[in-house]
């Protein structure tokens, strides 16, 4: 449609006016503009999250818990080292398993989440899962369901009467969703009401811990948003942003160095270059492996795990001569101007150079946006650059990927979710002789 219309139109999902932007400078506008820092209000939205939590929300709700949230991220060391332990600790595990495959064939998929939802679980609760815990994976079965279930552009969230037709697909979609939501909730529930506040003794407080003791100092301020079920709902948010779209990159990542390999042997160059033998890629050896990030970010750039984003639009807005009515929705299509030669000459090829300037650091250009833009974008990229740098380095450090036998690999079989993860496929991997 970009292609057809250009830079800028609009359409109808059923009653809803959409404007579609697909160039950076519109994108960049927009999105930087207070009028556009509502999600659209959605039925799905409002069924599972009322308001609440910090991906759905709107205005005070949502201003005050994004500010509390990513100052208490902050504390908690995201994008700096105190989190890096806990993330080493799940690469080590993982490296650990993967190993132990002996070089059979299997989808590490499953056991991405995993790790990447201890990570969350440490910031949220100060702890972690066992991988085998049986409640541990039914949260990740659930995360996972639901992924399909909720998306933007489901037909229940555009005719929300579908759901009362006896029988229909849409009404087994809509009670299987609120199903998996309350189980959620539930389990969630019970996990805060067990852990209580707990302060260690050098002051690191987890998230939910940060969060009862400001529940306590404003538990007289009638306008407080901190309840009970807004921590519940962050929590939830937490871990569903924070695993499937990491850990669907990180599968990403795996794939294109399978189709890739002249590239996973660069990027293992440079690591070997760098660290020899023994250790641990950590975030100090980052600046010195310019090559293995921009790697990373030319998967995101080619598949990116969120390929398009909503806002709701709470003011008129004239943008570039055209009127954006009150009430309509914006769709940004991050997914289209990663594969816009305006701005990433020869879209289709993967080329991580792309991302190198001439004195060999990464450079990161305005149009590469996976995380989004403006006063709504990833809360959690820090963690995230971190997760992906972390694992990816380490897994190729250790470890030579290729397409199990007989199994067929494209980027363009895709499952699509609120996150698009790739679809079935199984690789096999075996120790690098170092
Ligand atoms: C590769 C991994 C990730 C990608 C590609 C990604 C991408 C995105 C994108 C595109 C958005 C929408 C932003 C917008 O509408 O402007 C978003 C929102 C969000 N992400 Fe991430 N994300 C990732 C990892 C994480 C992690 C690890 C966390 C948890 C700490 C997280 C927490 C959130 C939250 C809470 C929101 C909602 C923000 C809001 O509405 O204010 N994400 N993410």
């Amino acid at each position: 449609m970009w292609q057809q219309y250009g830079d800028i139109y609009r359409c109808y999902f059923g009653p809803f006016l959409t404007v579609v932007v697909n160039d950076v400078p519109g994108i960049k506008a927009l999105l930087a503009d207070e009028r556009t820092s509502d999600r659209p209000d959605l039925f799905l939205f409002r069924a599972t999250d009322n308001n609440k939590g910090l991906g759905l929300s709107n205005g005070h709700v949502w201003r005050t818990q994004r500010r509390f949230a990513l100052s208490t991220l902050r504390d908690l060391g995201m994008g700096k080292t105190f989190l890096q332990d806990t993330i080493l600790d799940q690469v080590t595990e993982v490296l650990k398993i993967f190993s132990d495959t002996n070089g059979k064939p299997f989808n590490p998929k499953i056991l991405f989440g995993q790790s990447l939802a201890n990570v969350i679980c440490s910031v949220t609760f100060g702890q972690r899962f066992e991988h085998n815990d049986k409640h541990f994976l039914r949260l990740m079965e659930l995360f996972a369901e639901n992924n399909i279930l909720a998306g933007f552009n489901r037909p229940l969230q555009i005719f929300p009467i579908l759901r009362l037709i006896p029988f229909s697909k849409f009404r087994r979609d809509y009670l299987a969703l609120m199903r998996n939501i309350n189980e959620l909730h539930e389990f969630i529930g019970v996990l805060i009401k067990k852990h209580g506040i707990k302060e260690t003794s050098d002051g690191v407080r987890d998230y939910v811990t940060a969060f009862l003791q400001t529940q306590e100092l404003e538990k007289n301020n009638p306008n407080s948003t901190f309840d009970d079920e807004q921590l519940v709902i962050s929590v939830r948010t937490l871990f569903g942003a924070g695993t499937d779209t990491t850990a669907g990159t990180l599968c990403w990542c795996l794939l294109y160095m399978i189709e890739h390999p002249e590239v996973q042997r660069k990027v293992q160059e440079e690591i070997d270059q760098l660290l020899g033998n023994s250790q641990l890629v950590t975030m100090e050896h980052k600046v010195n492996l310019p090559y293995t990030e921009a790697t990373i970010m030319e998967v995101q750039r080619n598949s990116p795990a969120v390929p398009a984003t909503g806002r709701g639009v709470t003011d008129d807005i004239i943008h570039d001569g055209y009127l954006i009515p009150k009430g309509s929705h914006i769709a940004v299509n991050m997914y289209g101007v990663h594969h816009d030669a305006r701005y990433f000459p020869q879209p289709e090829t993967f080329r991580p150079e792309r991302f190198i300037d001439e004195k060999g650091r990464i450079f990161r250009p305005d149009a590469f946006m996976p995380f989004a833009s403006g006063k709504r974008m990833c809360l959690g990229e820090s963690l995230a650059r971190m997760e992906l740098f972390l694992f990816f380095s380490n897994i190729l450090k250790h470890f030579d990927v290729r397409a199990a036998p007989d199994c067929h690999i494209s980027p363009n079989d895709v499952i699509f979710g609120q996150v698009n993860v790739p679809g079935r496929f199984e690789l096999a991997i075996t120790p690098r002789r170092l």
